[in-house]
């Protein structure tokens, strides 16, 4: 199912976001009470045309990986910690006609950009009730356990404390108070960039395979 944000929050993020490069709008989307929660970092090129997160590139290497563990974008639900494209503007001269173009490219969010989408994220969250939260990549990682956690030493494993929430004020984020369950894995592009690194997070996924067995 493709989740419907209250007004009230949509709202509240287009104030905070207005004047960003910030393109499109890709809801989250899949299954409630899921097993797990998968958290990417912004929608790309390909999110913002369809409309449905991780279809891209990124998307397919995601699927490949949730597959060698039995489930597919039916039965997780699939989000990201933004839910526009971040781009930057280039302007690049073309070879052949030496006439000056425009091109957008994906970029990183900032952080004031993810802390504008941070009470969208909190809801969502609190709508989805996931048993294991899996952000994928550094910026979903550190939006929920904060700036100093690190994707390259926590991929893989399972991890029980408390979550950042965004002040109600908007003006950064506290723990909460109970525990969540979180299993930290490499964002999907990273192995487009590094082909190194597909035994390790083939590895991290058999992890998460595991410790569903045994909770489930
Ligand atoms: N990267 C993300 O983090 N989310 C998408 O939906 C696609 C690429």
């Amino acid at each position: 199912m493709i989740i419907q944000y209250p007004q009230d929050l949509l709202a509240e993020v287009h104030q905070r976001v207005t004047g960003h490069n910030l393109a499109g709008f890709t809801p989250g989307q899949g299954k409630l009470k899921p097993d797990i929660m998968l958290v990417g970092e912004a929608p790309g090129r390909h999110e913002e045309v369809h409309n449905i997160p991780f279809s891209g590139a990124s998307g397919k290497e995601l699927m490949k990986m949730l597959a060698t563990i039995g489930y597919n974008r039916e039965n997780v639900y699939i989000t990201s910690v933004v839910r526009q494209r971040p781009y930057s503007i280039k302007r690049v001269t073309d070879k052949k006609t030496g006439k000056v173009i425009v091109k957008k490219p994906n970029r990183t969010p900032t952080k004031k950009e993810v802390l504008a989408f941070a009470n969208l994220f909190d809801w969502e969250l609190e709508q989805v009730q996931p048993k294991i939260i899996v952000p994928l990549g550094n910026t979903a990682l550190q939006r929920l356990l904060g700036a100093k956690a690190n994707i390259g030493q926590l991929h893989g494993q399972l991890l029980e404390q408390p979550i950042q929430h965004a002040k109600k004020d908007g003006s950064g984020y506290e723990l909460a108070t109970i525990n969540s369950k979180l299993v930290p894995m490499y964002h999907p592009a990273a192995v487009l960039y590094s082909r190194k690194l597909e035994p390790t997070i083939r590895d991290d996924w058999q992890q998460l395979g595991k410790y569903l067995h045994k909770i489930n």
